[in-house]
């Protein structure tokens, strides 16, 4: 049952700190700061393939792996099997909830036929992506009920930087940090999810013309997943991009009816240019909600703030998006809708 919630998607929002916690276990032996998979991949170049949330996700995993030096990229599914780039030892990776999904599917079964090693990130333990791949990495985060994905994201989040540190390691960044805060998550997400606002800034915000969620780097496929979220939910117009194509097109639709949600986490050089493109956002008028972890000044330039504990830019993505999925739950709920079942929507598309 829902356990007292008025959705299975708000008790799978809540059921996340124990999602992320069995994703991890027995996974990571923070003593040695090692991570150990039963896995035995030798990864030179990797593609991914997925839908949907699943494939923010893919588009994160693809970020995690060239931070290592390894060549990465991040495909549609459906779109992999017209434009694949030649593969020579490559790893396929397909990112996928249910493992039933047809677009990866086939895609996958087309990577096997040019020859490459593929490897399955599901939820599903014997699901037919899992039975056709060289290998299988489970995210255990339970079953998700809800149609819209939102316990699986955050453990496929936390599963591609356990594959990541796994097999070509954490670059430039400190894999004891790394190791550190993927520790911590399950804490960080239940500070958050016992303290936030999202309730308030939905209703604040819930009859606007459109939503626009921006974000750079690692933010970028969270800016995506927000967007969605709300989309499939609320079926509000929802847009989510890269903050540096802003002015490039969408500004146009920028009006005081349009909030903003601009995901800002750490200080570096890609907050800086967010920050940037809110000023430009705030300008025409746009009410801007920053997601952000304090560390930047963004807090100066938005009407609401949705704060997310400090941590590192890794697992900041993780946190983030769990307010972003608040918004889009609260904001579907004062809307009336049917969310756990969306309109025109499965669980499981088995068609292509
Ligand atoms: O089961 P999969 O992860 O392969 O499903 C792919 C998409 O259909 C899925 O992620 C969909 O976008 C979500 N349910 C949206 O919340």
């Amino acid at each position: 049952g829902k356990s007292g919630y008025d959705h299975f998607m708000l008790k799978e929002i809540h059921e996340q700190p124990r999602a992320l916690r069995q994703c991890l276990q027995g996974r990571v032996d923070e003593l040695g700061g090692r991570v150990s998979l039963d896995l035995d991949l030798d990864v030179e170049r990797v593609q991914f393939v997925a839908c949907g949330t699943s494939y923010h996700a893919a588009l994160y995993g693809a970020a995690l792996f060239r931070a290592a030096g390894v060549p990465a990229q991040a495909f549609f599914a459906h779109e992999y099997a017209v434009a694949t780039p030649p593969i020579e030892d490559d790893l396929v990776v397909g990112v996928s909830q249910s493992g039933e999904t047809a677009d990866t599917l086939s895609a996958l079964r087309e990577a096997r036929g040019r020859g490459a090693r593929t490897l399955a990130v599901t939820n599903v333990v014997g699901s037919t992506m899992a039975r056709e791949c060289d290998d299988a990495l489970y995210i255990r985060s339970g079953p998700e009920i809800g149609v819209a994905a939102s316990k699986t994201f955050s453990a496929q989040l936390a599963a591609l930087n356990l594959l990541a540190l796994h097999t070509v390691g954490a670059g430039d960044d400190d894999r004891r940090e790394v190791i550190a805060a993927l520790r911590d998550l399950p804490g960080d997400v239940q500070a958050l999810l016992d303290d936030t606002d999202a309730e308030a800034v939905a209703r604040e915000y819930v009859d606007s013309d459109g939503f626009f969620f921006i974000g750079r780097d690692k933010s970028h496929p969270v800016a995506l997943e927000g967007a969605l979220k709300l989309k499939e939910i609320s079926y509000a117009h929802a847009e989510g991009f890269p903050a540096g194509e802003l002015k490039h097109g969408t500004l146009a639709l920028v009006t005081e009816d349009t909030p903003v949600f601009a995901v800002v986490t750490g200080d570096g050089e890609a907050a800086r240019k967010t920050i940037g493109n809110v000023k430009e956002v705030e300008a025409r008028g746009a009410p801007v909600v920053a997601v952000t972890d304090g560390e930047s000044d963004v807090a100066r330039y938005a009407d609401h703030v949705l704060e997310v504990p400090e941590t590192h830019a890794r697992t900041a993505a993780v946190l983030a998006n769990i307010q972003l999925q608040l918004v889009a739950y609260h904001v579907a709920n004062e809307l009336g809708r049917s969310i756990d079942k969306p309109r025109n929507l499965a669980k499981s598309v088995t068609v292509e």
